[in-house]
């Protein structure tokens, strides 16, 4: 499996702590089945995101790796935030926080008070040679309300990340049946790890694969955990997809059917 999202490099965000922990955090996810891990660290106004810096402690932890024998690639990415400098900045150099300086770029938005027009900062960044992957929507409560947001970014083009621990229930309920409807509607590209640390937010993705292959059936779970990743990872075209449910105009699930089966109502 190819884990596309997940803060494995030590003292760069509020990920791993320490060299070690990143190097047992390596071991965990080798020992789950992940072959490649794109090290995403946070760029926003807390963290700098610097490509030199980044790139000298994959080189030294990939050594480590190497030298213990683990079947283990790593690239590097970014867990981008779509705030305004970094948005100007990505126009001005679109690979900067791309995944390997290909043209997949992770974005995180705002859990609340979406920037307007955020659709049309997709389209540009498309437009500027970058495919978006939204990250983790099923996480953000703005989604949660209004997932018809998320079809009228699928319809325009955009990729999505659901992060594994969503889908098993570890990241709670509502996630959890956001991430179900997202699945079930083949509205998902991506499942990554989003992993910080050991424990709490672990990195593996087997279990969620298992749970998807059983649910919505083992090519969706292939699709999601590798053939899709492997792609973005290795700047590819992405494989051919399943078809998306009620994405188009006249099958878009409205606000009370959703709400309904999130439970609100
Ligand atoms: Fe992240």
């Amino acid at each position: 499996m190819i884990d596309i999202h997940h803060h494995l490099l030590w003292d760069q965000d509020d990920g791993s702590t320490s060299l070690e922990t990143s190097l047992e955090m390596a071991r965990i996810a080798a020992a789950d089945g992940i072959t490649h891990i794109a090290c995403t660290p946070h760029a926003n106004g807390q963290y700098a995101y610097i490509p030199e810096e980044i790139d000298a402690k994959i080189e030294e932890l990939q050594r480590l790796i190497d030298a213990e024998g683990l079947k283990l690639k790593l690239g590097r990415g970014c867990d981008f935030h779509m705030t305004y400098d970094n948005i100007q900045v990505a126009h001005e150099e679109p690979t900067r926080f791309s995944l390997n300086n290909g043209m997949y770029l992770l974005v995180e938005i705002p859990d609340y008070a979406l920037p307007r027009g955020l659709g049309e900062t997709f389209y540009e960044m498309q437009i500027s040679g970058l495919s978006p992957i939204l990250t983790h929507p099923e996480r953000n409560p703005t989604l949660q309300q209004e997932p018809e947001l998320v079809a009228e970014w699928l319809r325009g083009g955009i990729l999505v990340q659901v992060t594994a621990g969503s889908v098993i229930g570890d990241m709670g309920r509502r996630a959890q049946k956001m991430a179900h409807e997202l699945l079930a509607n083949r509205w998902v590209h991506f499942i990554a790890t989003d992993a910080h640390n050991t424990s709490s937010r672990p990195p593996r993705m087997r279990q969620a694969h298992d749970v998807i292959a059983d649910k919505y059936g083992s090519e969706y779970a292939h699709l999601l955990c590798v053939s899709n990743p492997l792609a973005a990872f290795m700047n590819n075209a992405m494989p051919q997809q399943l078809e998306p449910i009620n994405l188009y105009e006249d099958e878009v699930p409205n606000r009370s059917w959703w709400q309904r089966l999130l439970g609100r109502y």
